[in-house]
């Protein structure tokens, strides 16, 4: 605790607000008493200023492009480690040693399965219904299955609700495809590693062996470490605020399934192969740039800008060089990375997006590589979900262990009418 303090001036009173510091990033402001000593609340839509929590998950330096999992770097987290190994930072704080992390490979391994009943909640879903919503209905059915007898006062509870979450998103995320697609659901193979283990669920067929070439398990193995946390996001912070009642674990991370589906957060990556799609040729690109910078055409450069970084985002440059990568690999040439990288090549060079320090973000190369790996467009924010909920559950075991956690409930300016009494019917 620092003993540094703001000085408010408010009307005739003067307010000294402490001033709160982390191991590294920007002070923040204790504004706890501001209502309380000055009537006033602060107003900050889309919490541009607003720290909701201290955590040591994530830290984010948008500024100078860092992210890093626990203090490890991405890029070596991305260059030396793994998802399952990642997922265990995220939640336990520290890489595990190998006795550690053979434990969690088991227990994660042993927890893939689904109900039976799940199959018959999953077809009550129009086949061709977004793969989103049927995860959001999926995950928030799990809280049925396990509500009645879920004691989230029992540490070891929460700590299993993780596991559980970890392990059954991937079997229900391919259920969901091979739902959409008319192909039998597959069971989790438990000989498996985990991103193995999930292509198997979403690709493998009846009629043949699967043959999936290393580079696949290897791209999305990357794609899964960096996209497994991200601070507080709007779906990180979704989680947290639902979390913060006390809900059933699996109702919170069905609602940051829901806030992640949005074009403006995780669901770019699927409009941005949209966008691609739409631009068509790299000719055309000089065109999309200028309705991106035309207020009225309603058009963004979708996979570009972020709300905290003004640099490069570091995920987008690793995801863009295992584009490279994985399509020589494959030997496919998509069109399309030619179009993105023009894109990135002359938005980079133009006044709108260098004032606004717009740059390339997760999302923007990222639904190359699914492609190449001929995971669907609509199943793309799925990828996402996946990934994220490493980050999601251990914000919320950080959350329901901290001391200051309590029920999230912001304020308002009210601009509605005032006093005004009831006409009836017949005078309106
Ligand atoms: C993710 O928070 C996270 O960490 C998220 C995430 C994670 O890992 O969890 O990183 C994942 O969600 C990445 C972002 C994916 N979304 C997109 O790619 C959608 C396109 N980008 C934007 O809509 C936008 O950049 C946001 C939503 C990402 C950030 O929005 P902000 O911070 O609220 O910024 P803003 O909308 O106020 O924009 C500031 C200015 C505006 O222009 P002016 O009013 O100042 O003239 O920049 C412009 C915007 O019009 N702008 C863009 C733009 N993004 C912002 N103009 C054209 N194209 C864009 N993509």
């Amino acid at each position: 605790m620092s003993n540094k303090s703001f000085t408010l001036q408010a009307g005739d009173k003067t307010v000294e607000l402490p001033v709160l510091s982390g191991s590294t990033g920007p002070d923040c402001v204790d504004i706890g008493k501001l209502y309380k000593e000055t009537g006033s609340f602060t107003y900050d839509p889309g919490f541009m200023s607003t720290a909701s929590c201290r955590s040591a998950i994530t830290y984010i330096d948008g500024d100078a492009g860092v992210l890093q999992y626990r203090g490890y770097p991405i890029e070596q987290l991305a260059k030396h480690s793994n998802f399952t190994e990642v997922s265990y930072l995220l939640m336990n704080g520290e890489l595990p040693d190998a006795g550690q992390l053979a434990k969690f490979e088991h227990e994660v391994t042993h927890h893939t399965m689904m109900h039976e009943a799940f199959r018959t909640f999953l077809y009550g879903f129009r086949h061709d219904a977004h793969p989103m919503a049927m995860l959001t209905g999926m995950l928030g059915s799990l809280a049925a299955f396990y509500h009645s007898d879920l004691n989230l006062d029992d540490p070891e509870e929460r700590r299993l609700a993780a596991i559980r979450l970890l392990a059954k998103v991937p079997t229900i995320a391919a259920a969901c495809y091979r739902y959409s697609i008319g192909w039998p659901i597959r069971y989790p193979k438990n000989n498996l590693e985990y991103v193995d283990r999930f292509l198997h669920m979403m690709f493998e067929v009846p009629s043949e062996p699967l043959a999936l070439k290393p580079i696949a398990a290897k791209a999305l193995d990357l794609l899964f470490i960096l996209h497994a946390d991200h601070e507080q996001n709007a779906s990180t912070s979704t989680v947290r605020l639902v979390g913060s009642t006390g809900a059933n674990p699996y109702a919170c991370v069905a609602a940051g399934v829901a806030a992640l589906w949005g074009p403006a957060h995780g669901g770019a990556n699927e409009a941005v192969l949209t966008m691609l799609n739409e631009i068509g040729r790299p000719e055309d690109v000089g065109s999309a740039i200028a309705r991106a910078k035309d207020k009225e055409s309603g058009f963004r450069l979708m996979g570009f800008g972020h709300r905290v970084y003004k640099n490069f985002d570091p995920r987008a440059k690793i995801i863009r060089e295992m584009c490279h990568e994985v399509l020589n690999e494959l030997g496919v040439n998509d069109p399309l990375l030619e179009v993105a990288m023009r894109l990135e090549e002359a938005a980079l060079k133009d006044d709108y997006f260098i004032q606004r320090k717009l740059y390339p973000n997760v999302d923007f190369y990222s639904g190359i590589i699914y492609k190449a790996l001929n995971i669907p467009t609509e199943m793309f924010t799925v990828m996402f979900a996946i990934a994220r909920t490493a980050g999601w559950v251990s914000h919320w075991l950080e959350q329901q262990n901290d001391p200051e956690n309590k029920i999230g409930r912001p304020r308002q300016i009210y601009t509605g009418a005032v006093n005004r009494d009831y006409t009836p019917l017949a005078k309106r």
